[in-house]
């Protein structure tokens, strides 16, 4: 058996290519069983969202050109739209290179407001010829315990949804996807918007690529438990961990999970091949063992063969557990392993803006 075989077959995952009724998944059938996985991961782990707004307004607050050596425009959007309870806005941050068209574009949710920021290097990627959309994620959910009164949680009935903010996140980067295919903004290439989070965001990053079909990439940097890594056989974090600390992250049944992981009916690489066959990046870093970079890796490894059933190529890498400064991108999920702690680096970023390039 190979290396990475006889890994996995310790993991003892759920099946991703059988039905439940034991039929198997082909690519004729591949959207019934994606349509499956996003079922499994909306009622066990995540929560539903609501049905998409119908329109999302856009009004620009600001408009500052020549930003950047001159290298872009920065704009203050706020975008609006109907729910339930009325309507809902927040702040969107543009920033787009100059005189620039069908520009790779990144919907970025980010931990703080500022751009630039230690997360969000804005010229660096403007030089990649990259747009950037910034979503600052407490102005849609607030980050923290607050019975889900605030923000996009109290728009909607909580009993019908029972969503997480980790979803609710997600489905803000959706909406900014909305916008950019209105036609009101001119400058992107609409086969290449790209979700990028970190951590908490990079698992937000994951949820929104695998329900909306219209991202062509997710990075998820350094996202480990509940976002890349593979939940069985994980170091660091557990379900225990993370639902006792952001039990708000999540639906209220996988708290049930927490110390039960072998009894899951899913595991995360279900969550990567909802990606399938559109791309995947996932960013891990040697010294984030509460991630588990192996157990990234291998979540990959489980998922390839979607890639591979659906005519494109999955995860390429040599028969072995990942190393220091590898960087596995000649497929569709690319995987690359840096040094250091957890964090979203200026090396992150090039991996990812590299890989943009490429699609
Ligand atoms: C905590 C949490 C992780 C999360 C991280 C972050 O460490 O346990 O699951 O990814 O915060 O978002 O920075």
């Amino acid at each position: 058996m190979s290396v990475i075989s006889e890994e996995l077959f310790k993991r003892n995952l759920p099946e991703l290519f059988y039905f439940d009724d034991g039929s198997p998944v082909t690519p004729e059938n591949w959207e019934a069983r994606r349509a499956q996985l996003l079922e499994i991961l909306s009622s066990e782990e995540y929560g539903f969202a609501p049905p998409s707004p119908e329109k999302v307004n856009v009004t620009v607050e600001r408009h500052e050109d020549g930003q950047y050596a001159g290298k872009a425009c920065v704009n203050s959007l706020r975008l609006s739209f109907e729910t339930d309870r009325g309507e809902f806005s927040f702040p969107v941050m543009e920033i787009v290179p100059t005189g620039k068209k069908n520009c790779p574009t990144f919907v970025v949710l980010n931990f703080r407001a500022d751009v630039p920021d230690k997360y969000l290097p804005a010229e660096e990627i403007i030089d990649y010829g990259c747009a950037i959309l910034r979503i600052y994620y407490n102005d849609i959910a607030y980050d923290g315990e607050d019975d889900f009164s605030g923000g996009i949680a109290a728009m909607y009935d909580r009993g019908k949804y029972n969503w997480g903010k980790l979803r609710m996140w997600a489905f803000a980067a959706s909406r900014v996807m909305d916008y950019l295919q209105s036609g009101t903004a001119d400058y992107p290439d609409l086969s290449r918007i790209v979700v990028a989070g970190h951590s908490r965001l990079g698992k937000a990053a994951l949820i929104a690529a695998a329900f909306d079909t219209r991202f062509a990439l997710a990075c998820a940097n350094d996202s480990g438990c509940s976002g890349d890594a593979l939940t069985r056989g994980k170091k660091g974090e557990r379900v225990g961990d993370i639902v006792k600390t952001f039990p708000f992250w999540f639906c209220e049944k996988y708290k049930s999970y927490s110390g039960r992981e072998t009894e899951m009916p899913f595991d995360q690489h279900f969550l990567l091949a909802a990606v399938a066959p559109r791309r995947v990046a996932l960013g891990a870093a040697l010294e984030d063992e509460w991630a588990d970079p192996d157990s990234q890796y291998l979540s990959a490894c489980a998922v390839s063969g979607v890639w591979d059933m659906l005519g494109r190529k999955g995860f390429i890498t040599p028969d072995r557990l990942p190393l220091p400064g590898d960087c596995f991108s000649a497929g569709c999920i690319k995987y690359h392993l840096r040094r250091g702690r957890h964090f979203l680096s200026r090396e992150d970023w090039q991996h990812y803006c590299t890989y943009i390039l490429e699609l």
